[in-house]
C-alpha cells in the first residue's frame, strides 16, 4: 500500500511515498534555512509562503522519485499538528485537494508521534511498551509508547524547546542558524569542564523541562565575560551543550526507570547531535536498556515518517473529512 505524506509544520517542505508503513519510495526535502538564516530564526509568515511555491513541485518530485503514479495511492496523509499555524494550513490544504480530487481517504498525523515512529521505520527489534524523547527546534517531550498508534504525553518544556535554547545560543555567538549543528561542531573542539552552566532538573520523578533559565544563564556569562578567542567560543558551546545533554539523558533515564521500561527511542532534531548519542548510549549500556536513534535523515524534519505513521492510521480506520483543522500547540 502507498502513502503520500506531506509535512510543512515549520520550515521544510517535505513529500514522501512510503510502502506499508516502512519502505521509504521516495523522501525529499525542501529546506529553507537560505530564507531563515539572515533572521537568526524562522520567520513564520516567510515559512508559508515558501510552502504555497515549494509543495506542488516538491509532490511532484515525491511522487516521480517513488515511480508512483497518482492513481496508485492508497491515502494521503498529512501533518497538521503541532507547528506554525499558516505553515500547518498549508499542508493540510494540500492533502485534502488531492483527497478530494483522487477520491483517496486524508490521514492526519502529530508531527511529534511521527518523529518518534521514525525509529519503527529502520528497526524492526522494538517491542512496545516504550518510552520516548522527542527534542526538536520546536518541542521537548516525554512519551510512554504503549504501540505505535498510541503515544502518552508524560511531561513536556515548559519555555524553550531544547532545539530552541541551542540555536539562541549560537545566535548570541553569531553562529548562524541553525545553531545546534554550529554549537555540536564547536563543541567537539571545546572543553565542557572550562565553564558549568546551570541544569534545570525541575525535580526527580518530573518529566517536564525548562531551558529558557539556562539559555539566560548563558546570555549572563556572555555580559558577564569578553571573549577573547575562538577557544573560548568553542568551550561555551561545549559547556552549554552538555548542560542541555545531562538534563535530557536525566529526563529520560528517570522516564524508563518510572514506567519500568526497558527500550527508550528518541527523535528530533537535536537527536542528530553526535556527543549526545554517544553519552546516551554509555548510559543506556551499562543500565541494559535498548537504545534507538533514527538515521540522521530521519532525525530532522520530513515526510516519510509522516506517510510511515499514517500507514498505521489507515489500518485502524482513522480517516479524516475535509473539515479536518490544523493545531498548533501539541495536543495532549
Ligand atoms: O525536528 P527538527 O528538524 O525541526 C523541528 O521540528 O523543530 O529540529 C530542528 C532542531 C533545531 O533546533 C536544530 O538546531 C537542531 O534540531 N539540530 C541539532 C543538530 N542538528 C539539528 N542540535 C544539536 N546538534 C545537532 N547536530
Ligand atoms: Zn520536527
Amino acid at each position: 500500500m502507498l502513502i503520500l505524506g506531506i509535512e510543512t509544520s515549520c520550515d521544510e517542505t517535505a513529500a514522501s511515498v512510503v510502502e506499508n508503513g516502512k519502505h521509504i519510495r521516495s523522501n525529499v526535502i525542501s529546506t529553507q534555512i537560505d530564507i531563515h538564516k539572515k533572521f537568526g530564526g524562522v520567520v513564520p509568515e516567510l515559512a508559508s509562503r515558501a510552502h504555497v511555491e515549494l509543495v506542488s513541485h516538491v509532490i511532484c518530485e515525491a511522487l516521480e522519485k517513488a515511480d508512483c503514479k497518482l492513481s496508485e495511492l492508497s491515502a494521503v496523509a498529512v501533518t497538521n499538528s503541532p507547528g506554525l499555524a499558516n505553515a500547518l494550513l498549508v499542508g493540510t490544504e494540500t492533502a485534502k485537494a488531492l483527497s478530494f480530487s483522487l477520491s483517496i481517504p486524508l490521514i492526519a498525523v502529530n508531527h511529534i508521534h511521527a518523529h518518534l515512529y521514525a525509529n519503527f521505520m529502520e528497526q524492526s527489534s522494538i517491542v512496545c511498551p516504550v518510552v520516548g524523547l522527542i527534542i526538536s527546534g520546536g518541542h521537548t517531550a516525554v512519551f510512554y509508547v504503549e504501540n505505535c498508534n498510541n503515544y502518552v504525553l508524560l511531561g513536556q518544556t515548559y519555555d524553550d524547546a531544547a532545539g530552541e535554547a541551542l540555536d539562541k545560543v549560537a545566535k548570541m555567538l553569531n553562529l548562524g542558524y541553525p545553531g545546534g549543528p554550529e554549537i555540536s561542531k564547536r563543541a567537539e573542539k571545546g572543553s565542557s569542564k572550562v565553564i558549568d552552566f546551570p541544569r534545570a532538573f525541575l525535580g526527580k520523578d518530573i518529566c517536564n523541562f525548562s531551558f529558557s533559565g539556562m539559555k539566560t544563564a548563558a546570555a549572563r556569562y556572555l555580559e558577564c565575560n569578553s571573549i577573547k578567542n575562538l577557544a573560548d567560543v568553542n568551550d561555551i558551546c561545549a559547556g552549554f551543550q552538555q548542560s542541555v545533554i545531562d538534563v535530557l539523558i536525566k529526563k529520560i533515564v528517570s522516564a524508563a526507570e518510572q514506567k519500568n521500561v526497558k527500550t527508550i527511542l528518541i527523535g528530533g532534531g537535536v537527536s542528530a547531535n553526535t556527543e549526545f548519542r554517544k553519552q546516551l548510549s554509555e548510559i543506556c549500556k551499562e543500565k541494559g536498556v535498548n537504545l534507538f536513534f533514527p538515521s540522521l535523515k530521519l532525525c530532522t524534519d520530513n515526510a516519510a515518517m509522516i506517510a510511515g505513521l499514517a500507514y498505521h492510521r489507515y489500518k485502524k480506520g482513522k480517516f479524516e473529512d475535509l473539515s479536518l483543522d490544523i493545531h498548533p500547540q501539541l495536543q495532549v
